[in-house]
């Protein structure tokens, strides 16, 4: 399940209940789908292949659906990213800049961890939410924020997109952020 790590103040905040609810004030979405549904091979892969990926999104076909249905999301696919990616020290670089989207961002992880780095409410600031196999998450249109991976450097997710064409990051120049880490 996900942890909240709190930058201005050090604050953690754990457990689904009190992060679910967090996550709600902050108007970012946050789900928890079931990876005990992936076959053996798949639970805790990040090296996977094409087909491999396709079998994952016909795992959660039915989860899949009903976001889209609720969120308006018309396309999906998969992203991979371990030590077998390359460049993945160049492409993290790019990922940890502060931005925005003209549409949510929206990520469920089926393998290994990741970090969204968002911008809450003013007087909060920025806030980690460190995410594992499972977790489910919608960073908000207008948004700013950023991924990152965690110490195993490797992640497996689901992409939801109303339009992924339209899903561009534009940089934002924000004095409130302070450092990557
Ligand atoms: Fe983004």
């Amino acid at each position: 399940m996900a942890n909240i790590k709190i930058r201005n103040t050090g604050e953690r905040i754990e457990g689904y209940q009190n992060v679910s609810k967090f996550l709600e004030d902050q108007g970012v979405l946050y789900e928890h789908w079931d990876t005990s549904k992936l076959p053996a091979q798949l639970q805790e892969n990040c090296k996977i292949n094409d087909e491999q990926k396709e079998q994952v999104l016909s795992v959660f076909e039915e989860e899949i659906k009903s976001l889209a249905g609720r969120n308006g999301y018309h396309k999906w696919d998969v992203v991979a990213l371990s030590e077998a990616t390359p460049n993945l020290e160049e492409l993290l670089k790019k990922f940890e800049q502060v931005h925005v989207h003209t549409e949510d961002e929206v990520r469920a992880i089926t393998a290994g961890n990741g970090i969204f780095v968002i911008k809450g409410s003013e007087e909060l600031g920025y806030f980690d939410v460190e995410l594992e196999a499972g977790d489910v998450i919608s960073v908000p249109v207008d948004t700013p924020h950023f991924f990152t991976l965690r110490e195993d450097r490797q992640v497996v997710a689901v992409r939801l997109f109303i339009d992924p064409s339209g899903w561009v990051a534009h940089p934002v120049q924000d004095p409130q952020f302070t450092g990557s880490n």
